[in-house]
């Protein structure tokens, strides 16, 4: 069987509120997954919940529900957020699942198995809060933590430590013979520089299970439990291994549940893409390759690492009310507005700035008064003045629509998504243009520009419906409206209907309908007094 373009999304803490930045990863890989389907590929689209650890344990306490029943009833607000974002994921993995936790054993077991582990004391400066052990790097000038750590405290125990510095070589290496393997490229050089200029620690993977319990027991050592970030990042195999992916090995697979007698699954791994925040890189380009390679399974084929949104110029914070609720801004001004702004207001890695002005001028001026308008302009004369029955093929726009469609296509191929937008929009502004110039309503009053006044609507509508079939991927409900109003019975969420002149003269064309009426007040992008119900 073909493998599938396997894409994921880093896993999401379970007990935070799900804001901006989870909304935009989410919709660049969707619109990813998207494009690639479109382009005809079979694809895998994965994300989740990462939902172990100390803070998840002391908050399911406060509540006085176990922290099973905790995530639980959050898992439930997640998915509802995928919905809410219109996401086309195959699965959806929570690290609290048998099949995961099967995985992450057998993982441990075999790295433990072949020699990758040792036993040792560590003291350190403990943040429950970021789970994490702090260094002196991490102190400010005055010789404090950060109060975002919470209480800070001094830990000496002894745990299991994962090897890696064994390996620090290979990874150079491997990183210097593979430039696809980090994009963009600053990300890259940032990984090279830190390897080339530090010696990699080795990396502590177990806690005592007396000082956490919410977590997945190590297989040969009962008295631990993993290490939050070994059990996140092996999230990206639970699923391939739990679906029997025959790419697997067979004790992977079988440890998942899909050994021998089972029907092999579709073919996934290596990952193609994972899409993460600029925060995470070097667990998921240092560690994460040295976990793959000490199992013995190839690793991802790219790390997509993006940048983060900020709101009006600062850090957003529940805490000073600097943040954009993406559930608000969605029930306001509609899903399709929002993936169209952050997908075309930031390219795939720098950071971000949201501003409610942005927002709403990018909202007027490029979806309402740019496509929306073309739309109803396109159907509404071709129904005023040919009672919406398209006229002859003519090809004044083929040219632009073509050229439109290959920057489009290149664009998707290689993750340059917000560019993808800028391609399209090309061919929204020749056309808007090109009723300017053509001035059909004037045409429209000489009989004797009969003729003329077909070709250049039968250019408007037919630039719409490939309009449609190339924005799908970003604004797949407002692409669907396009259709509908077009009168075409297909979805237009295949990029080989990008070809010109698919609309056949004698179709009848729909009812127009305003795809983004015109607005004035701000986007709710604030938190609102009372945050609407998830
Ligand atoms: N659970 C870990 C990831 C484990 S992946 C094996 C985690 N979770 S998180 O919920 O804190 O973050 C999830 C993703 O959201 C990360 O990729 C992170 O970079 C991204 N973002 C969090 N805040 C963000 C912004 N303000 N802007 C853009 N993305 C941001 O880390």
């Amino acid at each position: 069987m073909s493998k599938a373009y396997y894409i994921t999304t880093a896993i999401y803490y379970v007990n935070g509120q799900p804001h901006l930045g989870h909304a935009y990863e989410k919709v660049i890989t969707d619109v990813i997954a998207r494009s690639r389907r479109s382009l005809g590929e079979k694809v895998f689209f994965l994300t989740g919940l990462d939902e172990h650890g100390q803070k998840v344990q002391q908050a399911a306490q406060r509540e006085g529900k176990t922290p099973q029943a905790y995530c639980d009833e959050l898992a439930v607000d997640w998915l509802k957020f995928a919905t809410t974002l219109g996401l086309t994921h195959d699965d959806f993995v929570r690290t609290t699942q048998p099949r995961h936790r099967a995985v992450v054993q057998a993982i441990l077991a075999r790295l433990h198995g072949e020699g990758h582990f040792y036993v040792g004391e560590y003291v350190g400066w403990y943040s429950a809060r970021a789970e994490t052990f702090l260094t002196d790097k991490d102190r400010r000038p005055d010789g404090t933590f950060d109060p975002e750590y919470g209480d800070v405290v001094e830990l000496r125990e002894n745990n299991y430590y994962f090897k890696l510095g064994v390996h620090q070589q290979w990874l150079i290496d491997y990183i210097e013979a593979n430039p696809e393997f980090i994009y963009p490229d600053y990300r890259r050089n940032e990984i090279l520089g830190f390897l080339r200029n530090n010696t990699l620690e080795d990396l502590c993977i177990t806690r005592p299970a007396s000082r956490l319990g919410w977590g997945i027991p190590v297989p040969f050592d009962p008295a631990y439990v993993t290490y939050v970030w070994f059990d996140a990042l092996t999230n990206y195999l639970t699923v391939p291994a739990a679906l029997g992916d025959p790419g697997l090995p067979g004790w992977l697979r079988s440890a998942a549940g899909a050994g021998e007698g089972a029907a092999p699954g579709p073919s996934l791994w290596p990952a193609d893409a994972h899409v993460i925040g600029k925060d995470i890189v070097k667990f998921h380009a240092v560690y994460w390759p040295i976990m793959l390679k000490a199992a013995g399974l190839p690793l991802p084929k790219r790390l997509l690492v993006h940048g983060w949104w900020q709101k009006d110029g600062q850090k957003m914070s529940k805490s000073t009310g600097v943040i954009v609720d993406p559930v608000s801004v969605v029930a306001d001004w509609g899903l399709d507005a929002f993936r169209y702004y952050v997908v075309r207001e930031l390219d795939l890695g720098p950071d971000g700035n949201w501003t409610d002005a942005g927002f709403e001028s990018r909202y007027n001026a490029e979806l309402a008064n740019g496509l929306g308008n073309l739309v109803n302009r396109a159907l509404s004369m071709l129904k005023k003045y040919r009672g919406g029955v398209v006229p002859a093929r003519h090809d004044e726009l083929a040219a632009d629509a073509a050229e439109a469609a290959r920057g489009v296509e290149q664009a998707y191929r290689e993750y340059r998504i917000q560019d993808a937008l800028v391609q399209a929009w090309g061919l929204v502004n020749r056309a808007n243009q090109y009723v300017d110039r053509t001035a059909p309503f004037k045409l429209a009053k000489d009989p004797a520009q009969a003729a003329r006044l077909d070709e250049v609507l039968y250019n408007l509508v037919e630039s719409c419906r490939i309009l449609a079939v190339l924005l799908w991927p970003v604004i797949p409900a407002s692409a669907e409206k396009i259709f509908a109003q077009l009168g075409l019975s297909g979805q237009p969420s295949c990029f080989a209907e990008s070809a010109w002149g698919r609309l056949a003269a004698g179709h009848r064309v729909g009812d127009p309908a305003p795809l983004f009426p015109r607005r004035e007040p701000a986007p709710t992008g604030a938190a609102p007094a009372h945050p609407a119900k998830r």
